[in-house]
């Protein structure tokens, strides 16, 4: 009987698609997927370090394996880049530690822990797995694709792990990005989202000049693909010429991430974000100036450090400008590495969660709001998967859509008039085919 895996995914969208990548190589080796841990013989963990908690979850969890009798345990991502060999050391059970720039090193670890060696995969200069078009990925869906545009950050904001996590910045060739689009495109893939801690910076460091509104221009022109999502943007990086490329290119969908993190231009500056409250309300301004209803969202740290009332304050008078659809908010979490990790962190807990709460309570509030605004029209949805009978998929906009429909509309753009409107997911009723 073949051997079996199971893979738990922590973290963001990149972590996501490389558990994507490596599922690919080992089904390609003839390995099964389990239902449960259970029943696996490798247990894989691809681990987030992006705040502390759920590194200790990662130790908690491999705690927890030790009592599953003989299986093979691996450490992937990001809290294998930060700890390495120190995993293997404080729980000798796990056989193997790879880092996100070595993931395509599976199979050797794989056989190596067959022969019972241990393995410690973090070298950072390694050849990066998303440059190789031979690598299999298996996808969990069959209509939306993620496509790595680009690996690593090299934008040190002064509390973010992941550039020392995911190391330096390596854009992947277009002529690579293009091809692959092409193959899902082929393969009947209707929505791509192009991946990259910083898309906006895409091209740094290519033979060719090509920045990221060209590489838009070139997916563009790939027929078959209907809809393209990228993420994630940074503000500083969000050039005019880039504004009409995702304006004005029907194919691009009307949704942006654009972390602010801030409203205050003081803490901004200290998180080296290189951008001003101002400037960011200009970029959100030049993209309505369009004239186009486009959904944006965003994340957001309380408590950075010396952050005031004002400051705060001002965090919430930005979202309050913005009116973003949705919003990720986090209480700063002080990172090992990081420029901040030597400065105080002087914003009591208890202060910390109230602006936290303060702050999701008046998003609530326009979330609540914008999407009430959806009920009585009718939008395209893309319908991605089914669920206790409903059809599912999401709008241009990103929204989530719920439906009674047959299967046979999956994987097909629709168009959906909204009945009821929640804070998270519409229902509606299909008024038309295909668009
Ligand atoms: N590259 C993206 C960007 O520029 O926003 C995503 C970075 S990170 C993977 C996702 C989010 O985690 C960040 O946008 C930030 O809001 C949050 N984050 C990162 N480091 C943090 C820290 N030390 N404490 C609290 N939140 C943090
Ligand atoms: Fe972290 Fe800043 Fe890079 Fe985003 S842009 S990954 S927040 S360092
Ligand atoms: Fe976490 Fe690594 Fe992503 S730290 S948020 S999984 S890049």
């Amino acid at each position: 009987m073949a051997d079996k895996f199971f893979i738990r995914t922590f973290g963001c969208q990149m972590n996501e698609h490389d558990s994507e990548k490596v599922k690919g190589v080992l089904l390609d080796m003839g390995l099964e997927e389990a239902e449960s841990e259970k029943e696996a013989d490798l247990i894989l963990l691809n681990t987030c370090a992006v705040r502390e908690k759920p590194v200790h979850k990662v130790y908690s969890e491999l705690g927890r394996f030790k009592r599953m009798g003989d299986k093979v345990i691996g450490v992937l991502g990001c809290v294998a880049q930060k700890e390495g060999k120190r995993i293997i050391e404080r729980m000798p059970h796990v056989d193997f530690v790879i880092g996100p720039r070595n993931i395509y090193r599976i199979k050797e670890a794989f056989e190596r822990a067959r022969e019972g060696k241990k393995s410690v995969f973090t070298d950072q200069s390694s050849r990066c797995a998303v440059t190789d078009l031979s690598f299999p990925i298996a996808r969990e869906n069959p209509y939306r694709a993620y496509i790595t545009i680009m690996e690593g950050c090299d934008n040190f904001c002064s509390y973010c792990i992941v550039p020392f996590v995911r190391g330096r910045e390596v854009s992947r060739p277009p002529e690579d990005i293009l091809e692959e689009v092409k193959i899902l495109s082929d393969a009947g893939y209707k929505e791509i989202t192009l991946l990259g801690q910083n898309v906006n910076s895409y091209g740094k460091g290519l033979d060719k000049k090509v920045d990221f509104a060209d590489l838009l221009h070139m997916v563009h022109e790939v027929e078959g693909i209907e809809w393209i999502r990228f993420i994630t943007s940074h503000p500083k990086d969000f050039s005019d010429r880039l504004i009409e490329a995702v304006m004005t290119l029907p194919k691009i969908c009307e949704y942006i991430h654009l972390p602010a993190q801030s409203g205050s231009n003081r803490i901004l500056e200290l998180m080296n974000r290189k951008y001003t409250k101002e400037r960011y309300l200009e970029i959100v301004e030049k993209i309505r100036s369009y004239g186009k209803y486009v959904a944006f969202t965003s994340d957001l740290i309380v408590g950075f450090p010396t952050e005031t009332e004002e400051d705060f304050q001002e965090t919430l008078d930005l979202i309050k400008k913005v009116e973003y659809e949705g919003i990720f908010a986090f209480v700063y979490n002080p990172r090992e590495f990081t420029r901040a990790y030597n400065w105080e962190d002087d914003v009591p807990m208890e202060e910390k969660k109230r602006r936290l709460s303060e702050l999701l309570k008046v998003q609530d509030e326009i979330t609540q709001k914008l999407s009430k605004s959806y009920e009585g029209k009718v939008v395209d949805v893309l319908f991605d998967r089914e669920e206790s009978g409903w059809l599912v998929g999401r709008t241009r906009t990103f929204k989530i859509v719920k439906t009674r429909a047959d299967k046979s509309r999956l994987g097909h753009i629709v168009k959906v008039k909204i009945t009821e409107a929640k804070m998270y997911e519409l229902k509606g009723e299909i008024v038309e085919g295909d668009v």
